[in-house]
């Protein structure tokens, strides 16, 4: 999508420098766009770990181009194997809940167990990690023409320039992958295809990743939002104020439970008191093939308690970001990054595929050569 005009991914290799990966560092929108460089695997992992990138999509293919960087430290190893099955296993414990980011590293994995010779290897892996973004990308972008029509059906039933009002929770936009998003990618089609639409955009605390993110993205694109304090949506939805929510995933079982950013399920349930449509945005990479339980079998990621404690924003008058307590010196706090929703509280699945029901026989209806 656009920064300023220009086209962007969140993540890429350079091309005029082996073994440098690229991404927007994420930690410092909206106040600053930096594009920050990473050429270790150390520091592809603490990228991931510290957020500087973030969202299912967007780690998982950061992931797969560090791989490439793994390949080349472990050519330098006594023993490639061990070397690269210990940097795959440092990637993969940065993030626990999104599911991507093992499925990167692991197919990366295969496409170098292909290859005899580490220059091999090192070829192959930066042929997968092009086709993982590539992928994603691609993936993203149908996920928006599905999506699209959901939105004009809606549309259809308000009256003409009546724009349709989508709730989304986190940021699932553009800057979650590598390019379009999940939860984005109908209203970015939308919007382009002359629907009329606003957003209201959960704030997302504590990260606030639809104040910061979302609000910037869709302000860059031109598309019309609001962004809500996180405790509004079930208001709004009461007074007839959303026709549809769609949020995305870092996780969903074959079964169609949904792991997303905390606060998702509370939106479901006020979704399905208010008969409002509860649709989850997701690539088939976010799809976890092997658990049935996504409340007991999804790992659900606890951060560090100063996300919770601290607020960090632009200080008044001044380009500075600045971090400010919020609770009493002392105050114990709790910070789980994820919950789960059922699938019965989700109304359907938008994937690359198509629409399909949150549950096994619609998701094997879908992608019958995963069952
Ligand atoms: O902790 P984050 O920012 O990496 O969390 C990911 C999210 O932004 C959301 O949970 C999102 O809705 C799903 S990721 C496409």
């Amino acid at each position: 999508m656009h920064v300023d005009g220009i086209p962007y991914r969140t993540v890429w290799l350079a091309p005029d420098e082996p073994g440098l990966v690229r991404i927007i560092d994420q930690r410092k929108l909206p106040f600053a766009f930096e594009i920050e460089d990473l050429r270790t695997v150390d520091a592809v992992a603490v990228a991931i770990r510290d957020m500087h990138v973030r969202g299912a999509g967007c780690i998982g293919a950061t992931a797969a181009y560090g791989m490439v960087l793994a390949a080349m430290e472990a050519s330098a190893a006594a023993d490639f194997d061990s070397a690269i099955h210990q940097h795959a296993a440092r990637l993969v414990e940065t993030r626990p809940t999104a599911v991507n980011l093992r499925w990167a590293v692991e197919r990366q994995l295969a496409a170098m167990a292909a290859c005899d010779w580490a220059g091999e290897k090192i070829a192959a892996a930066e042929r997968s990690a092009r086709a993982i973004a590539d992928e994603d990308a691609d993936a993203c972008r149908r996920i928006g023409e599905h999506g699209l029509n959901l939105i004009r059906q809606l549309a259809a039933a308000k009256a003409l320039g009546e724009p349709v009002n989508v709730l989304t929770h986190c940021n699932a936009g553009w800057l979650a992958f590598v390019d379009h998003g999940s939860a984005t990618a109908p209203i970015y089609a939308a919007h382009l295809a002359g629907v009329p639409i606003h957003v209201w955009v959960d704030e997302t605390r504590p990260r606030n990743q639809g104040a910061r993110l979302t609000a910037w993205e869709l302000g860059q694109e031109g598309v019309a939002h609001t962004v809500i304090a996180d405790n509004t949506g079930g208001h709004l939805m009461q007074r007839g104020l959303v026709d549809l929510v769609i949020t995305g995933t870092d996780r969903t079982t074959y079964t169609g439970d949904v792991a997303n950013k905390i606060g998702t399920y509370l939106k479901a349930l006020a979704a399905r008191d208010n008969g409002v449509p509860f649709y989850v945005a997701l690539p088939s990479s976010s799809f976890d093939w092997e658990i049935a339980d996504g409340l007991r079998e999804i790992p659900i990621e606890e951060r560090g308690s100063e996300e919770v404690s601290h607020l960090s924003g632009q200080a008044p008058e001044s380009d500075v970001e600045v971090e400010v307590r919020l609770v009493p010196p002392g105050t114990r706090t709790a910070n789980y990054a994820f919950d789960v929703t059922p699938s019965r509280l989700v109304t359907g699945l938008i994937t690359e595929r198509g629409i399909c029901d949150a549950n096994g026989a619609g998701i094997r209806a879908m992608f019958p050569e995963r069952f």
